[in-house]
This record gives C-alpha cells, sequence and structure tokens, in this order.
C-alpha cells in the first residue's frame, strides 16, 4: 500500500504525477492557503507533506500530527518550519538550496537597478499621462556602476549577487556571521568583510539576503537606516521582518534614505498600506525565484526530498541530519 501525502499548495501538475508513481497524494490546486486547524485535519493520516513557506509548522501542530514523517519545503528559507519541534518528534525537514542561487541573484540585480533608477516610478508617472517633455532633471537617480554594494548576508546567494558587480566596477562589502575564504573573496569580486555599522554608512546600495530567525529580526531597524547615507538605496529579497517595516516607512517617507526595493514584507501577503503611498519604494509580491525553470527545479528537488524521506534513504537537502543518525 501506497503511503499519503498533501501537497500542501498548488503545484506542477508533472510534479503530482511524478509523486503519484510512489504516493497516495492528496493535491491543493485550488490553492487554498489552509489554516493552522485545516491543515492538522487535512494531515490526518498523511507520512509526508510537500509545503511551501505559508504552511506553519509549529509544535502546536506537530503535536497532532503522531504519523507525520517528512515536511519538504518548497523554498531555501524554512523559517515556518520549527526545526527543532519536527527534530525531537523524528520528522526528516528538508528545504530547497542551490537550484534558486542564479535566479535570485538576477532578481536582486533587476530590484536594485529599478530602485536606483526610479524605473516603476518614471513608468507610473508616463502611463498616468504626465511626460509633456524631455527636462534635465526627471526622475534623477543613483549611478550603479562605480558604486559601492553593501551585502548583508553572504551565503550562496549574496555571492551569487557579488560575482554580478564586476561588470559594473563596484567595490563590494559584506557582513555575514562568518567570513568568506580568502578565494571565496576574490570570486565575489574582492569583497571585503567588515562590521554591519560600516556597511550601512559606507554603501550606496544595500542588499538584505541573510535568512530569518529570532537573531535576525529587525536586523535594519530606525537605528540602522539612520547610518545609510541619505542618498542609498536599500533592496530586501530576504525575509519581511527582516526590516522594521514602518521604521522603513519612516526613513523613505522622511527621504532618510532615497529609496527602497521590496520584494518580501511583514506580514505578507498583507503588508503594509503606507508602502503605496510612497513614490520612493519598488514593491514586488515574493518573486525573486519565479523563473518557470527555476520554479520548476524547487519543485522537483522538494519532490526528491519527500520521496527520499518516505523511503528510508537520505533525502539530498536534509536540515535534521540527526533524525536519521
Ligand atoms: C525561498 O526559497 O525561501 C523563497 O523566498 C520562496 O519562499
Amino acid at each position: 500500500m501506497k503511503l499519503a501525502i498533501l501537497i500542501a499548495r498548488a503545484i506542477f501538475p508533472d510534479v503530482i504525477e511524478r509523486l503519484s508513481v510512489y504516493f497516495d497524494v492528496e493535491a491543493n490546486q485550488q490553492d487554498i492557503v489552509f489554516s493552522q486547524q485545516e491543515l492538522a485535519e487535512k494531515l490526518q493520516g498523511k507520512s509526508g507533506v510537500l509545503c511551501t513557506s505559508s504552511a506553519r509548522f509549529d509544535a502546536t501542530l506537530l503535536t497532532r500530527l503522531p504519523m507525520l514523517k517528512a515536511v519538504a519545503n518548497m523554498a531555501v528559507g524554512y523559517d515556518n518550519v520549527d526545526l527543532a519541534a519536527c527534530t525531537a518528534q523524528g520528522i526528516l525537514v528538508s528545504n530547497t538550496p542551490d537550484v534558486l542561487n542564479e535566479t535570485t541573484a538576477d532578481f536582486g540585480w533587476t530590484l536594485l537597478m529599478a530602485t536606483a533608477r526610479r524605473v516603476t516610478e518614471s513608468e507610473h508617472w508616463l502611463r498616468a499621462g504626465h511626460w509633456d517633455k524631455w527636462r534635465y532633471d526627471y526622475f534623477l537617480g543613483a549611478d550603479i556602476h562605480g558604486s559601492t554594494l553593501g551585502i548583508i548576508g553572504m551565503g550562496r546567494i549574496g555571492q551569487a549577487i557579488a560575482r554580478r558587480s564586476m561588470g559594473f566596477d563596484m567595490q563590494v562589502l559584506y557582513h555575514n556571521r562568518t567570513s568568506l575564504t580568502p578565494e571565496q573573496e576574490v570570486r565575489a569580486n574582492n569583497a571585503r568583510y567588515v562590521s554591519k555599522e560600516a556597511l550601512l554608512s559606507e554603501a550606496d546600495h544595500v542588499m538584505l539576503v541573510l535568512p530569518y530567525s529570532a537573531t535576525t529580526h529587525h536586523t535594519i531597524d530606525k537605528a540602522e537606516l539612520a547610518l545609510m547615507k541619505p542618498t542609498a538605496t536599500l533592496v530586501n529579497l530576504a525575509r519581511g521582518g527582516i526590516v522594521n517595516d514602518l521604521a522603513l516607512i519612516d526613513a523613505l517617507r522622511s527621504k532618510a534614505i532615497a529609496a527602497a526595493g521590496l520584494d518580501v514584507f511583514e506580514n505578507e501577503p498583507k503588508f503594509h498600506p503606507d508602502f503605496l503611498t510612497l513614490n520612493n519604494v519598488v514593491l514586488t509580491p515574493h518573486i525573486a525565484s519565479a523563473s518557470e525553470s527555476t520554479r520548476f527545479a524547487m519543485a522537483n528537488r522538494a519532490a526528491d526530498n519527500l520521496i527520499a524521506a518516505l523511503q528510508n534513504q537520505r533525502p539530498p537537502n536534509l536540515l535534521n541530519p540527526e533524525v536519521v543518525a
């Protein structure tokens, strides 16, 4: 008899078909974002789940799921999963790193360029019919080339972003839990490790690519924004909660910093409505990894992890190897 699994959100039909070879699959192609109660009900009798960051696996939910053996998160970030509680219950947890590095780094640059060169603001103005003539000072932005890029969170995506800066003759500063090896620093456009404070005060453009956790909560708050140059841009590709959105709204409104590009928000998708009143912010709906091939690769990687976990093999991206030991 096949084990039963839940695919908690809509996904590529090919991946459902692939998983159906191994499992009795309950899919959610209507893409309902299940409440905790609905998740608990849907997961009764299920051995595994393929989920996204909208599903929160906390200790309260897990105690209601004694049969659950594997959580395959289709995301590199896994702040939606209480890893310690899963480990305590013997549940194998996996994520989907690597396959999204380059696509996410591309998008970091997309947001940076759009933000610093005021692309969406000027397009909205044009669409609204305001373009009457060319003027020397319409939509003056900040240069990317020759500027200093500060990257907070220098993992695989941060390094991919840094490599792309070579073509723009930029200097790269970074801040991370640990510094890179000298070889990695050379490959990352000779990136130089500095304190968070030095990075914020010296960089022309700051990109946030660090994982969210209790310790990185509000890495960028009022005090950090106050250190940034008034001409600086801030790009958040990481997770809502890394930036205090209220403090950022104040900084953007008072022009304490020039502009921000945001792909993630506190309480997304219900982000703070005041962002909509500001011209100097570019807003995108958590799409940094959203290229066709990368999302397909992420879904398949999550499927690989789930298949391995429920066939008593080590999932390629196992986050809690203690469970296997
Ligand atoms: C990730 O992979 O963590 C992306 O943010 C999608 O959730």
